[in-house]
């Protein structure tokens, strides 16, 4: 549980609480010991350092779980004086069901609620849908399903979600579904996406030579390009092996 305090907490404590927590309880009593599905407080740090450098207007992110880097979004949003109106959409269609409401639980304890509208759907449902309101967004952090099928079908609509210069981040990039996503970004679609060297928002003792190796060779956990421009792509172009 985040400390109570919080209402006023900053991203930065928001981050390392989230990170440091033990065990959860779901809305109905059910105990989560192993938080291990949540992002790294590392993950966080970058997230966090994004949202401050880029100050996003509307942020999506695929896959709730315990709020974790939901709440370090929202807190982001907060530390600029921002009002919330629900202008982070966090998807997930197990979080009332699996998860007993541990995430929307995180963002109440944290005082971050009504910064975050939820989504209990599968994305590929609610992503479509989102397209024909016309919502768009500035940032989206793509971290629900890793099957390969359902990171690629993510990654189809954000790109028409996300406005131009927009970032959109993968977690698990070591994961072969989720790599080969980003090998078919990286080879097909570098007309309109440009890869970001994380390194610079990652905190000083993270900023290592392993990890800018690791980076060149695609063997980190966190993946980010930023949209430079619409694809022009003809229907019939040659697919480049990924
Ligand atoms: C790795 S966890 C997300 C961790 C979270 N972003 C964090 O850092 O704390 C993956 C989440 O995706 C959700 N999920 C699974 N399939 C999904 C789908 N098709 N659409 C949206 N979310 C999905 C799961 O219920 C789970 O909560």
């Amino acid at each position: 549980m985040i400390p109570q305090q919080c209402p006023a907490a900053t991203s930065w404590d928001v981050s390392h609480s989230v990170s440091q927590r033990k065990s959860l309880l779901g809305r109905s009593g059910k105990r989560f010991d192993d938080l291990a599905g949540q992002s790294t407080v590392n993950n966080l740090l970058v997230l966090r350092s994004i949202c401050h450098e880029r100050k996003p207007e509307h942020t999506l992110e695929i896959g709730l779980l315990f709020g974790a880097s939901t709440a370090v979004i929202a807190a982001c949003y907060r530390d600029h004086g921002i009002e919330g109106r629900g202008q982070h959409i966090a998807v997930d269609p197990y979080q009332r069901t699996v998860w007993d409401d541990a995430g929307r639980i995180t963002l109440e304890d944290a005082g971050l609620r009504e910064y975050v509208t939820v989504l209990d759907e599968f994305s590929n449902a609610a992503l479509p849908r989102l397209v024909t309101e016309g919502w768009q967004c500035d940032l989206a952090y793509v971290d629900g399903s890793h099957l390969f099928e359902d990171v690629f079908v993510d990654f189809y609509y954000v790109n028409q979600l996300l406005r131009e210069n927009g970032i959109v981040l993968f977690d698990d990039s070591t994961d072969p579904h989720v790599r080969k996503v980003l090998r078919f970004i990286q080879h097909n679609r570098g007309d309109s996406y440009r890869q970001l060297d994380l390194t610079g928002h990652r905190p000083p003792a993270a900023q290592t030579l392993k990890y800018r190796i690791g980076q060149r060779f695609g063997r980190v956990q966190l993946t980010g390009f930023q949209k430079i421009g619409k694809s022009r792509r003809p229907w019939n172009a040659p697919l480049v092996r990924f």
